[in-house]
Parts: C-alpha cells; sequence; structure tokens
C-alpha cells in the first residue's frame, strides 16, 4: 500500500477538519461527458468496457485534475458494478435511458440467488484502476473510491433501472420488510468489503453516496438506509482513510447522518451549509453544495453562487467545496473552470 500523503492534501485536511489555507474543491461525475477528453475515450469503448478497462479507467479519473485543478480525483467507476458482481445482468445501451437491469430482483429466490462471498473477486479491475491511477497521480493529490449505499443499489437492483415512482422497492419494504432487510444485509457485507478492498489498493478516502435515501420517510430512511450505511462504516477497515456520507434530499436526518461515523457529511443544495453548520459542524466536516444548474449560467452568477455558499459555512475548518449532486453532461467546460477557480480565490478570504 502506498503510505505517503499528497502534495496537495487539502481535500484530506479539510476531512479531518484540520487547518487548511482555502477550501478544497471536487465535485461528482467529476469525469464525465461535458469534457470533450471523456467524450473522445468514450467514442473509442462503451461505458462499462470504459470501467472495466483499468488504463482507461485511470486515464480518465485523472483527466479533471490536469484540466481542471481540482483537489481530488475520484475513481472512474460506477456504483451499478456491485449488483453485476453479485450476478445481475447490467446494461448499459447509448441513449436509452442510463443502465438497467434485464431481469431485477423481485422474489425471494432472486434475493437467495445473490452471490456474497464472490462478489468482490469480480471486482478485481476496480483496484487494478485504483493502483493505475494512484500511479498516474504520483501524489499529487488524493484519490477518492466509493459506493452506492445498499438502499440506493437496491432500488436499481429491484426497479431494474432509474427508478421513478420507487413502486417495486417500496412495495417489498412494506410488505415484505423481511427480505428488504435480507437484500440490504446482503448488499451491506459486500459493499464493506468492497470500500475495504479499495482502501488496501490505495483509495486515500471513501464516499458512499445514497442518491435516493430523501425519498424514504424519516422513519424508514433509518430502518432501510441509514442502519447500513452506519453498520458499513462500523466494520469497513478504513486504515485512517475518512469517510464521505452523502445522501440526497435528507436534510430532515442530518443530525442521524453526522452521528454514522461518517467523517464528512455530503449536503444537496436543499439543506442551508450555514444552519447545517450549526447543527453538526463541531462533530463532522462538511461538503458541498452548489446547485451544478448554477454552472449553465453566467460567470458572475457562478462566482457569487460560490460566495453565498462559502459566506454561508462561514470561518473556519471542515468544509469540502462540491455541487450538490452530479455535474451535468451539457455543462460548459469554461463555466466548471470558472467554478474551480471561484472556490480557490474567493475561499482564502474565509481560513
Ligand atoms: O464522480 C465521478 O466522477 C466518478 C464516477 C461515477 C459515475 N457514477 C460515472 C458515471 C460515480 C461516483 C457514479 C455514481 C453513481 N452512478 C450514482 C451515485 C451518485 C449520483 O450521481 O447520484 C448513481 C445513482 C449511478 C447510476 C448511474 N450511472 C446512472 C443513473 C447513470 C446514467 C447517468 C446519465 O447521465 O446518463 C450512470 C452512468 C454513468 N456513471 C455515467 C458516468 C460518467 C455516464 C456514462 C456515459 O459516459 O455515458
Amino acid at each position: 500500500m502506498i503510505q505517503s500523503e499528497p502534495a496537495n492534501n487539502l481535500f484530506l485536511k479539510a476531512c479531518r477538519r484540520e487547518e487548511v489555507d482555502r477550501t478544497p474543491v471536487w465535485f461528482m461525475r467529476q469525469a464525465g461527458r461535458y469534457l470533450p477528453e471523456y467524450r473522445a475515450i468514450r467514442a473509442k469503448a462503451d461505458f462499462l468496457t470504459l470501467c472495466k478497462t483499468p488504463d482507461l479507467a485511470a486515464e480518465v479519473t485523472v483527466q479533471p485534475v490536469d484540466l481542471i485543478g481540482v483537489d481530488a480525483a475520484i475513481i472512474f467507476s460506477d456504483i451499478l458494478v456491485v449488483p453485476e458482481a453479485m450476478g445481475m445482468q447490467l446494461v448499459v445501451e447509448e441513449g436509452k435511458g442510463g443502465p438497467r437491469f434485464p431481469s431485477p430482483v423481485r422474489s425471494k429466490s432472486d434475493i437467495d440467488k445473490l452471490s456474497v462471498q464472490n462478489a468482490c473477486s469480480s471486482l478485481g479491475y476496480v483496484f487494478d484502476a485504483i493502483r493505475l491511477a494512484r500511479k498516474r497521480l504520483n501524489n499529487k493529490v488524493p484519490l477518492i473510491g466509493f459506493a452506492g449505499a445498499p438502499w440506493t443499489i437496491a432500488s436499481y437492483m429491484v426497479e431494474g433501472r432509474n427508478p421513478r415512482d420507487f413502486r417495486h422497492i417500496k412495495e417489498l419494504i412494506y410488505s415484505n420488510p423481511h427480505e428488504a432487510h435480507a437484500l440490504l444485509d446482503k448488499l451491506s457485507t459486500v459493499v464493506t468489503s468492497y470500500l475495504s478492498a479499495q482502501i488496501e489498493a490505495g483509495a486515500q478516502a471513501i464516499q458512499i453516496f445514497d442518491t435516493w435515501g430523501g425519498v424514504l420517510g424519516q422513519e424508514e430512511f433509518e430502518e432501510f438506509s441509514l442502519r447500513y450505511i452506519h453498520r458499513i462504516i462500523s466494520s469497513v477497515k478504513r486504515n485512517n482513510a475518512p469517510i464521505i456520507v452523502f445522501c440526497k434530499n435528507c436534510g430532515h436526518s442530518l443530525e442521524k447522518i453526522a452521528n454514522s461515523g461518517a467523517d464528512v457529511v455530503g449536503l444537496d443544495w436543499t439543506t442551508d451549509i450555514g444552519k447545517a453548520r450549526e447543527m453538526v459542524g463541531s462533530f463532522v466536516a462538511l461538503q458541498g453544495n452548489l446547485d451544478p444548474t448554477i454552472l449553465f449560467s453566467t460567470p458572475e452568477r457562478i462566482e457569487s453562487g460560490v460566495k453565498t455558499v462559502l459566506k454561508k459555512f462561514g470561518k473556519g475548518n471542515g468544509h469540502i467545496f462540491n455541487l450538490g449532486h452530479g455535474i451535468l453532461p451539457e455543462t460548459p467546460v469554461e463555466n466548471v473552470k470558472t467554478f474551480v477557480n471561484a472556490v480557490k480565490k474567493f475561499s482564502t478570504a474565509f481560513h
């Protein structure tokens, strides 16, 4: 395992709420279709081939560090490679509404069939990509690994595609909670080993994405999502790697999320980062939370949006600047650079 600290250590320091000169910045879907350099590689390889070819995955992971100047890299992969490794067929077709599972999980026997023991050995390409990306980053900035939260992964497995009304997964939790827990339990076991193996391969921080936590009521969120996030955090082999938990639209449960054992809590733009800091900023760092759609506006509007977030967080340590969700594919690259430069420029005033 590579142990040395990166030259640009702002991101890891901010995760630990240590003193920094300015707020570090990175964002979700950092390597993606808004970048012509990413599209050039995607023209030669489909999305899953890109994920499964460590050399290409490492290359696109590093692109935004060189091109945009972010303070951390996130390994190029997808949360849905986990159910594929557990035995489901995953299909990603061009222009057909994103990834899907043609045979979704709909019965107890579908859940029973999912493999737990061998899942991580099918994900060797992710660990290889992490090792290669670490080499290519050469300790310039830290590398983040990630996984989906069990609830979010299960939503895709049961719905079979990008969920809209969550009819099937919610039917499962309300009509058959025992089976829902059996599925979430299997996923937690796999995600725990998967994240531990990413850290072992060289990931220096870990993010857990709960994109769909916010579609549940507060009690259900605790029972079917947060409980499993908590379990993963308490059993993952961390080796000092900070853990970031991002639950979209879950401002209602901020304190409970901050008590999950996470070092950093990610916020979407619907939560006021100043109020969040008042509530939980004394025991976790905060990540967020500019609305990614602001990046379609003018440089002036982007700069004022960045300033507002910085002002709301206020002076002090423990802030990682991020978008409140993934960057959208058609975002103009110039505006992305304006955003990252604005964080670097204006945040010095807050430290
Ligand atoms: O953030 C990064 O740069 C790392 C790479 C990353 C991807 N997906 C690449 C990707 C990460 C961290 C993810 C996580 C992911 N994947 C989540 C959780 C975070 C979130 O955004 O809410 C979810 C829900 C998924 C599932 C998924 N994968 C969807 C819904 C889609 C379709 C999105 C779209 O806009 O078409 C994907 C495909 C995907 N994953 C793309 C990328 C860059 C687009 C693929 C392409 O090049 O065509």
